[in-house]
């Protein structure tokens, strides 16, 4: 379970999370939708420790992510983050580059880092790929393979930061699926999205965030049906 209490955080004089209260349960898909610059991605930066908060708490099945002392290695392993886009190494093929974490930070061994990378290329639908360079894809195939690079470390809960954002319209569709059947199968997640449809169709509860603040949160039908708070409807009406 994660849980977020009175979280506060600010970058300089910039106040960028003012009290964030969430609670994600095991199973459970909560994503995450707002304005540009509303905390989104600061929230998810400092759920995996890659950013320090100013106050309040984050626990990750009990684990304080930003005691002294906490091995934010480890956590990491248990909780994985795919962003807008992923550099892979180029002169890496796609397996190559999806078992390299399994290697180095898992210190697997070749063999089994293979065969983990093959179960989670293949899981995202890219079984045809292994061998091919990552400038060889499509930018779709590009975000599964991200996806299955962070699955490949077995997490158990899973950060995703706008994955679709940069792609062609053309290519949103593939990796909504991909992220979808991950809901389905019971991975814990928190999507920031600004697909409206999917947050719907895979949501067990969104959570609209304005300026800082977690204005909103309910299930798709409470959020989307019948908004309460007139920033959520202004935003909802604005995207719509
Ligand atoms: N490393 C940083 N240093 C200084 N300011 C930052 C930093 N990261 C984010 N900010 C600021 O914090 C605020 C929140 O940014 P954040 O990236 O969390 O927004 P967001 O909701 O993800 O927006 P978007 O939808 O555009 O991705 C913004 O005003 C941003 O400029
Ligand atoms: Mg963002």
């Amino acid at each position: 379970m994660i849980e977020i209490k009175n979280v506060r955080k600010s970058f300089n004089a910039l106040e960028v999370l003012k009290g964030i209260n969430l609670t994600v349960n095991k199973g459970e898909v909560v994503t995450i939708i707002g304005g540009s610059g509303s905390g989104k991605s600061t929230l998810l930066t400092c759920i995996n420790g890659l950013e320090p908060i100013n106050s309040g708490q984050i626990t990750i099945d009990g684990t304080d992510v930003h005691a002294k002392g906490t091995d934010l290695n480890k956590l990491r392993r248990k909780v994985g983050i795919v962003f807008q886009q992923w550099n892979a190494f180029p002169h890496l093929t796609v397996l190559e580059n999806v078992m390299l974490a399994p290697r180095k930070v898992l210190g697997l061994a070749k063999e089994k880092a293979e065969e983990i990378a093959v179960k989670q290329l293949t899981h995202v639908g890219l079984r045809e790929k292994l061998s091919v360079y990552p400038n060889r894809m499509s930018g779709g195939q590009q975000q599964r393979m991200a996806i299955a690079r962070a699955l490949a470390m077995s997490p158990e809960y899973m950060l995703f930061d706008e994955v679709t954002s940069a792609l062609d319209p053309m290519l949103v569709g593939e990796v909504l699926d991909t992220l979808k059947m991950l809901a389905e199968e019971g991975m814990t997640m928190i999507c920031v999205t600004h697909e409206m449809a999917f947050a719907r169709d895979v949501s067990d509860r969104v959570a609209f965030f304005h300026h800082g603040v977690m204005a909103e949160i309910g299930t798709p039908d409470q959020l989307f049906g019948a908004p309460q708070h007139p920033d959520t409807q202004a935003f909802l009406a604005s995207v719509r």
